[in-house]
């Protein structure tokens, strides 16, 4: 019989399945709303934290990046890739898998499905942005690109910052479809669109969140009036941007950390002493975010580390005392640290 593995190998391990059963054990809205919050909370103490651009391998179809992180306590990383083209064969353009690790052993102690909570804390920090850079009073939200992430958008908006009307358009009117059949009953008020520009009619904050793997203008300079928070989460990649540059010239813009968002962002259209301010800096209240009524504010949202830290924490906190999770036997666990090989010999017929 071989022996079973002690405590010391197996570390909570959060399946899709589980990761679907939390969320609704928290609800949607609750946990967008707290999410916000513990990524603020972290964000407030960005210093703390190691910062590096994403580890990226790009390829002619899309990217695979790692993305970690630690604040000398807690080490994360995340697997994410992007592929625009894997909609149409049937799978997803964006899935993710993440760990946290204790810094004074290295030991992992949460391995988490991050497809859902990457959809999740996306939506959390944009709404976590738009708290501070969004008009006062913004009422209605335009979502151009209507995907995987598009209704956890509209809900990060509601509950955050008291959106109550979305307005929705994709090329593909299934994608539309299918957004306003998952809102319905959301207590949002929803419209269908038939271009871009109705969609941006009477919007304070517009969300973009289109994948293509190129240049694309989703949006025109003629299509932002004064005054509008521009959330921009598709332009997150090295040659695949949303806006035209000239909205850039236009706009505050703010951002995660420059280094990486200057090869990722929007910004990557703009020379590289084009003007950003961090968003950390807004959270702590050390930079301005809007100071009035006519300025147009850009969120160019790439996905930081930092947030996908702040969600396998939160995760890692909610588990506590509920049985949405598995235990893995991931560590080799020898009776002595040096008898790895006398480890193997547990498993012999
Ligand atoms: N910034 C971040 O932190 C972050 C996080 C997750 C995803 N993303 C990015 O957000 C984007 C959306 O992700 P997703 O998972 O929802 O992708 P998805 O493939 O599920 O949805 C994208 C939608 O965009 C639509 N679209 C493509 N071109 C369009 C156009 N010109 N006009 C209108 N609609 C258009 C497609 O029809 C599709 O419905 C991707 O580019 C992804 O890389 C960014």
């Amino acid at each position: 019989m071989p022996q079973a593995p002690s405590d010391k190998a197996l570390i909570p391990f959060v399946s899709v399945e589980n990761m679907m059963r939390l969320v609704h054990h928290v609800g949607v809205e609750t946990m967008l709303v707290e999410l916000t919050d513990t990524i603020e909370e972290d964000f407030r103490r960005w210093e703390a934290f190691d910062k590096t651009p994403r580890i990226a391998s790009h390829s002619r179809e899309g990217v695979i990046e790692l993305m970690p992180t630690s604040d000398g306590d807690i080490y994360a990383f995340k697997y994410v890739n992007g592929h625009p083209k894997n909609m149409a064969e049937g799978l997803q353009t964006v899935t993710a898998f993440g760990l946290l690790a204790e810094v004074a052993t290295g030991y992992p102690v949460l391995l988490a499905e991050m497809t859902l909570l990457t959809a999740l804390r996306t939506a959390a920090t944009s709404a976590m942005a738009a708290r501070h850079l969004a008009p006062k009073g913004a009422r209605t939200m335009a979502i151009i690109g209507n995907g995987a992430q598009a209704e956890f958008q509209a809900l990060a908006m509601k509950a955050v910052v008291g959106i109550d009307a979305v307005r929705l358009y994709d090329i593909d009117p299934r994608a539309t479809e299918k957004t306003v059949r998952n809102l319905a009953g959301s207590g949002l008020g929803v419209v269908a669109c038939s271009s871009a520009q109705a969609a941006v009619e009477g919007a304070g904050i517009v969300t973009t969140c289109t994948a293509d793997k190129q240049f694309a203008t989703i949006l025109n300079d003629n299509m932002v009036g004064a005054g509008v928070h521009l959330n921009a989460i598709g332009g997150d990649c090295p040659g695949k941007t949303e806006l035209h540059r000239d909205i850039l010239l236009r706009a505050d813009t703010f951002v995660e950390y420059p280094p990486q968002t200057r090869i990722e962002g929007e910004i990557q259209q703009m020379e590289a002493d084009y003007p950003v301010t961090e968003l950390w800096r807004v959270v702590t209240g050390e930079a301005a975010g809007r100071r009035d009524d006519r300025q147009i504010t850009l969120f160019d949202s790439v996905g930081f580390a930092i947030e996908d830290f702040s969600a396998l924490r939160y995760v890692r906190e909610k588990l506590k005392g509920t049985r949405f999770y598995q235990e893995i036997d991931i560590i080799a666990d020898p009776d002595d640290p040096r008898d790895l090989f006398g480890m193997l010999q547990r498993a012999r017929n």
